[in-house]
């Protein structure tokens, strides 16, 4: 089996299909940067479907069993349902998931679902719609986001999951509002620790409200216990409600790393692979591709680039930030945007 420098498998890949989006979420992709100036990638850079189809068939050959389609926004790739069309003819690929904002998924769930999609993961950071418009910078209103919601569900994209990134001030006061809808309609809902990713979001550790505090503010209202991890590696901590009305789950990525069970590989929109969501460099595939490079080459690329994988970021910040240092300095090399490889 094919493992990296500290014995973690290669397990899931995680392919950005577009660095665009229709949000501007003030964490993510603040509009001051974001603004109609921006250049986005030019379409000939970005890899085709059959680019992306083979690169994940030779990944599945090495362990890969998980994909999970992200952006930007996934959304805005056009056709993207033949993408996923020719994902689900892999063998050896057990789950096909989505992140996405959920806008567009009124149009176009129900072809995702027959072109083979499993699942969709939703991000909606809160049910007040101020405090929601405020994040994503005003793009959009809750109401469109649970019209998507309801699209997915109803196309059969389930379970459905629901992320909600949590700023301290800025929507921690809605977590239980979050926590008893998600609950009343079977949706798996699950926090995330506000993170450091990328240069552009003005990160600070006091913005973070820790997994501990938002359990202990749920549990509070409805009573939960701790549950089993579904696969190993999976980066929520899973909760259930004592009352049997389904799980809240939580990922400390900032107070609790899992670096240690880390077995995600990232392939950006224009097919550089990334070993770690903090990574300053990736390996391109999309060169030797189109310079004519066979399976096999790519394959021993591949497996090459994961034999010496030694990524750890989470772990190393979270020390560092224990001993008073609240970030690693990453000189003159440009971090990874979220935006670009989506979470
Ligand atoms: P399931 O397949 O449903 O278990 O999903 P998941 O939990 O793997 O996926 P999801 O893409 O929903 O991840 C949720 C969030 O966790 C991401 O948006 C990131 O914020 C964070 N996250 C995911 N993977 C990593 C990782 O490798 N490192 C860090 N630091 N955070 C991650
Ligand atoms: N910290 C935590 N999660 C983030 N996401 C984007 N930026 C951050 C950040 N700085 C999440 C989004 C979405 C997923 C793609 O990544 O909310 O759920
Ligand atoms: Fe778009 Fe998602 Fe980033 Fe928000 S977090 S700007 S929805 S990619
Ligand atoms: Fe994996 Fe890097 Fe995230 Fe650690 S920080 S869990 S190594 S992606």
């Amino acid at each position: 089996m094919l493992t990296d420098t500290l014995n973690r498998p290669l397990r899931d890949l995680r392919i950005s299909v577009t660095d665009r989006c229709n949000f501007r979420c003030t964490y993510c992709m603040p509009e001051e940067i974001f603004g109609d100036k921006y250049r986005f990638l030019p379409k000939p850079q970005i890899l085709t479907f059959e680019e992306i189809t083979r690169s994940a068939r030779i990944m599945v050959g090495l362990g890969v069993n998980k994909l999970r389609i992200t952006g930007g926004e996934p959304l805005l790739r056009h056709d993207l349902h033949l993408l996923i069309e020719q994902l689900a003819q892999i063998d050896g690929v057990d789950d096909i998931a989505m992140t996405t904002n959920a806008y567009w998924l009124p149009k176009y769930a129900s072809d995702l679902k027959l072109a083979g999609l499993h699942r969709v993961t939703i991000s909606l950071d809160s049910l007040d719609n101020d405090a929601f418009r405020q994040m994503n910078g005003g793009k959009a209103d809750v109401s469109q986001v649970l019209d998507g919601i309801r699209a997915a569900e109803k196309a059969g994209l389930i379970p459905i999951k629901i992320n909600a990134v949590v700023q301290k001030g800025v929507n921690d006061h809605t977590l239980v509002d979050m926590a008893r809808f998600c609950k009343d309609n079977g949706y798996i809902l699950r926090f995330i620790e506000y993170m450091d990713v990328g240069t552009r979001n003005g990160w600070r550790l006091d913005h973070v409200v820790s997994a501990k505090e938002i359990m202990e503010r749920i549990g509070a209202v409805f009573p939960i216990e701790p549950i089993d991890p579904n696969y190993f590696g999976e980066v929520a901590e899973r909760y259930r409600y004592v009352d049997g009305s389904g799980e809240v789950g939580v990922i400390a990525s900032v107070t609790q790393p899992f670096c240690g069970t880390c077995t995600r590989l990232r392939l950006s929109p224009e097919g550089q692979l990334y070993t770690c969501l903090f990574a300053t460099k990736g390996v391109s595939l999309r060169d030797p591709m189109r310079a004519g490079a066979t399976d096999d080459q790519l394959r021993d690329l591949i497996a090459d680039i994961w034999r010496k994988r030694d990524d750890r970021y989470s772990e190393i910040r979270g020390a560092n930030t224990l001993i008073g240092v609240d970030d690693i300095p990453v000189g003159d090399a440009k971090r990874i945007e979220m935006y670009y490889i989506g979470g």
